[in-house]
């Protein structure tokens, strides 16, 4: 079986993810927050690649029933009603609600699975349940594939560390992985940093990024180890809960 890391969406070619289970990974801080707004309630989340676009989505429902919620710059865009800190996706915002969210790099990087047999949405936050499942996939025998978000359309450290750790997991004692130069070099950066997850955003620019810009009581919530054992998983355009893992 095949494990192949993409360290941004843009690298990602047709036929790429085909047939494959896929993991999105965006831990600062799309992915985080959407485990966190299904951990908490939240009906479903629907990914838009624009403002407008989710403007235009929220046309089909009663308002009451969504949450715009997103981001560019790292702040929330105007007249949206959530940002995207994980903080923010409290079950009082967000419990019953369907979540229509755009982030600058995160719903983009779902967009680019298409034809993905199964798509997962990861992070450290809910690193257990996500890696039980690809575990379960792996040892199927099934192709894997991961796709970082990135920041600003680039490489992150935080992702590509996490994404080594689903890695490592996932193939464990799994005969015949074989891995893309990008997986293996995503596995050495969860081997450096191990779980000084702390020491990961503080290196990683784009930590330095939302701590400068006000955010550092997010990073710290991104650093919480399976705080919340949900599997997002991506179908009919929407990123609901799966009920329960595959495997424990
Ligand atoms: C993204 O999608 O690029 C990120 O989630 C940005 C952010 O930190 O808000």
């Amino acid at each position: 079986m095949r494990v192949d890391v993409f360290f941004t969406a843009r690298e990602v070619g047709p036929g790429d993810v085909a047939g494959r289970v896929v993991a999105v990974v965006d831990v600062l801080r799309a992915s985080s927050s959407i485990a966190t707004a299904l951990a908490h309630g939240a009906r479903a989340v629907v990914p838009g690649e624009s403002s407008e676009a989710i403007v235009a989505l929220s046309k089909a429902f009663d308002r009451r029933e969504v949450r715009l919620a997103g981001e560019r710059r790292m702040r929330m865009i105007d007249g949206f009603d959530l940002g995207n800190s994980p903080l923010e996706f409290t079950r009082d915002a967000v419990e019953g609600h369907t979540v229509l969210m755009t982030t600058t790099n995160g719903t983009g990087a779902i967009a680019a699975t298409q034809g993905a047999k199964e798509v997962l949405v990861g992070a450290y936050v809910n690193f257990s349940p996500v890696a039980a499942v690809l575990r379960a996939a792996a040892r199927r025998g099934a192709d894997l594939a991961f796709i970082c978000a990135g920041h600003e359309g680039q490489f992150a450290l935080e992702d590509a560390a996490c994404v080594g750790r689903f890695v490592r997991h996932a193939t464990r004692r799994v005969a015949g992985a074989t891995l893309n130069d990008a997986a293996l070099a995503a596995v050495q950066l969860d081997r450096k940093f191990g779980d000084d997850l702390w020491r990961l955003f503080e290196t990683a620019n784009h930590g330095q990024a939302l701590a400068n810009a006000g955010f550092a009581a997010d990073l710290v919530a991104c650093a919480t180890l399976d705080a919340h054992l949900v599997v997002p998983v991506y179908q009919d355009r929407q990123i609901v809960r799966l009920a329960a893992p595959a495997e424990a």
